[in-house]
């Protein structure tokens, strides 16, 4: 629930018109100028990073036109011609708690810049910067307005300058649901890029470009245009952007900025960008660990549809639950319990999903009770096969269902026929994709469920609002590791994730593969060691996490299995320890309900060691360290079932010295003693 600790905002000062505005950070680090070129172009330059860029849309009133499919020809171009009506600035200072995350309290302290214009049309439009000590944001806001009710965004007209040239690390967009593995090259080489982009400096500075808040509006994406990062929406089927009623405000563009890694990762400007809790009760969002019928299929050992090796059975499904029960795993997940997978074989069914049909061999009452007798919560899964205008129709009756049974998380899924689109026509991150995904979150909300959305569009902090957002999907994740033709994801991915596309929010990456036999696809694996799979439990933070293997393969290993068990996914705090961005990665974080602490690294193909030093540990306390790490021969491709685990007594003075195979990682326990 959001607890408000201190909340500070007073307006300081109004300007009367101006040609010149400024806003500088908390610290007095940051200051952002705003100004206008002799020709009213908006532009602004944020110093010392030396960013800057031009602010502007093209836009249609629909009151004129009449008709919503138009060509650029009748744009109104709100580029140039623009005079400022009044400045205004304020302060804000707040700590707020989270519902769950990788922090407990946030404190958001922020200077804000108001700019109100108006453009040679007679169209009012603002800008609102705000100025934090690790980054800014700005948005664009239509205050109500004469002959301004219904309008076309035909794009907007962002850009981004920076004087010194970083490396990108992206993805091109219109990547297949953002499953693909981030690259880094000079940022002005890249030809295309989607939200967020993780820049690096020469000086060992770093930036994060994204977006926070998309609600009502298209994901943003990019292009390089005369030596600028240039703002591109993407478009409903006939080209538009988005469609809007004044009053209106984008999403925040921010870019965080910071001297090093660690804080890049400690930034929370995206949470601080969106709207505080809007669930009153949030007692019943829980963060759970999960196990799940489901690697089988991606493996091809089990099918989603009802055959001889159906993975939803009664019988599986009810060894899944005992299993959970006995190793203190909360929930378990069932793909392929209802009906609509019959023609998926290979290609995905072009057919309707029921999502209150079971398979005659899945007993869902029976089920129900066992868990409830269990003390284990059931995860359900609803495949819409993108059909998202089905979804909306039968969700609620989808959650009373779910609800009736007692299960309250679901895994959404969205693999359409036409890649990337929903109803095979808009882009999953149009504005119409982000209106029904937040039509589904809102949906769950009433009804009490959680959500773990796959194929979504980009998070950008909604969580904050809506907390039964646990987490999504948007990444490359482990199931590419089944069936890839690139032979599966390089080690080196899963060191570039906590800096890329973990830091837009929770990933359901489903790590904790302890069998790296592919039976289907030998040529085909996760490039890892089991303890590289135990570290992911640290570095990759997901507040539903799954641990994606068969209890089989995990009975296989139950010393090494125990870490799973103990490990929490909910956490008071978070700490980059040591990482370079597509090398190693080490995370400490502290439970949440515990005075535990857990720490996780993995490295690239690089076998090394890392030095820890634990100084960040409370003085004066004392833990027990179990840790779980690469034994002397182990190595992702020829030996990577090769672990040892031992025990020490640790604290704040102790440095430990740990070595990672290639491919490899390690997790530790950090228990309090008393
Ligand atoms: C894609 C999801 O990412 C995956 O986890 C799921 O098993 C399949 N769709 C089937 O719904
Ligand atoms: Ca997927």
């Amino acid at each position: 629930m959001r607890k408000t600790i201190i909340i500070l905002a007073a307006i300081c000062c109004l300007f009367s018109c101006s040609k010149e505005a400024e806003v500088s950070s908390p610290d007095g680090q940051l200051t952002i100028d705003f100004s206008l070129t002799e020709s009213g172009v908006a532009t602004y330059r944020v110093s010392p990073k030396g960013v800057s860029g031009e602010l502007g849309f093209s836009l249609i009133k629909i009151a004129d036109l009449g008709v919503a499919d138009s060509t650029m020809t009748d744009a109104i171009d709100l580029r140039d011609g623009f005079s400022i009506v009044n400045i205004s600035t304020s302060s804000f200072s707040e700590t707020w708690e989270t519902t769950w995350g990788e922090e407990q309290y946030i404190t958001d302290n922020h200077n804000e810049l108001v700019v109100e214009l108006k453009h040679k049309s007679g169209i009012r439009m603002d800008v609102i910067f705000r100025a934090f000590n690790d980054g800014f944001a700005f948005r664009y806001r239509f205050p109500e307005q004469v002959g301004l009710d219904s309008f076309m965004i035909m794009d907007e007209h962002t850009s981004y300058r920076f004087d010194n040239e970083p490396i990108a690390w992206s993805i091109p967009w219109r990547t297949e649901y953002y499953e693909a593995i981030y690259t880094d090259a000079p940022l002005l080489s890249k030809d295309s890029m989607c939200d967020p982009i993780t820049l690096q400096w020469a000086d060992g500075s770093y930036g994060y470009l994204h977006e926070a808040q998309l609600v009502d509006y298209p994901a943003q994406n990019f292009y390089i245009a005369d030596s600028s990062v240039c703002t591109y929406l993407t478009p409903w089927q006939n080209g538009v952007k988005a469609y809007c009623r004044a009053p209106f405000q984008t999403p925040w563009r921010m870019l965080i900025l910071t001297d090093n890694l660690s804080d890049l990762c400690a930034s929370r400007i995206m949470l601080n960008l969106n709207d505080p809790c809007a669930i009153d009760d949030t007692s019943w969002i829980r963060p759970m660990k999960f196990i799940g019928i489901w690697w089988g299929m991606h493996l091809k050992t089990m099918t989603w549809r009802q055959s001889p090796i159906h993975g939803a059975t009664t019988a599986n499904m009810e060894r899944y639950l005992r299993f959970a029960a006995e190793h203190h795993i909360q929930a378990v997940l069932a793909e392929g319990w209802n009906k609509g997978w019959e023609g998926y074989e290979g290609v995905w069914p072009d057919e309707r999903f029921s999502f209150v049909e079971p398979y005659s061999d899945y007993d869902i009452e029976y089920l129900s009770r066992l868990a409830d007798s269990l003390g284990v919560e059931i995860v359900c899964h609803h495949e819409t096969s993108g059909q998202a205008g089905q979804y909306q129709q039968e969700m609620e009756a989808a959650y009373d269902f779910m609800k009736a049974h007692g299960i309250t998380a679901v895994k959404t899924g969205y693999v359409s026929p036409i890649i990337t689109t929903l109803d095979g026509r808009q882009y999953n991150c149009s504005q119409s994709g982000v209106r029904h995904y937040r039509e589904v979150i809102q949906t769950a909300a009433r009804k009490h469920v959680t959500i773990d959305n796959h194929e979504p569009v980009m998070p950008t902090g909604l969580q904050r609002t809506y907390p039964n957002l646990m987490t999504q999907e948007g990444i490359r994740g482990q199931e590419w590791n089944a069936w890839a033709a690139d032979g599966g994801s390089p080690a080196s991915h899963v060191c570039t994730l906590p800096f890329t596309r973990m830091l837009a929010g929770p990933a359901d990456y489903t790590p904790g593969v302890f069998d790296f036999s592919n039976p289907v696809q030998p040529n085909t694996r996760v490039h890892a060691t089991i303890a590289n799979q135990l570290g992911l439990f640290v570095t990759m933070y997901s507040p539903l996490q799954m641990a994606c293997d068969l209890p089989e393969s995990y009975m296989k290993h139950p010393d090494a299995f125990r870490f799973i068990e103990d490990v929490p996914c909910d956490w008071k705090q978070s700490k980059l320890l040591m990482g370079e961005i597509g090398q190693y990665v080490v995370f400490a974080r502290e439970d949440r309900h515990s005075d535990d602490w857990y720490i996780g690294g993995t490295t690239d193909d690089e076998a090394r060691t890392l030095k820890l030093d634990l100084r960040f540990l409370p003085k004066n306390r004392t833990y027990t360290a179990t840790i779980y790490r690469d034994a002397e021969d182990a190595d992702w491709r020829t030996n990577p079932y090769a672990y040892t685990i031992e025990e020490m007594e640790v604290n704040a003075e102790t440095t430990l010295q740990i070595w990672l195979a290639s491919g490899g990682g390690f997790a530790i326990r950090l228990h309090a003693k008393d």
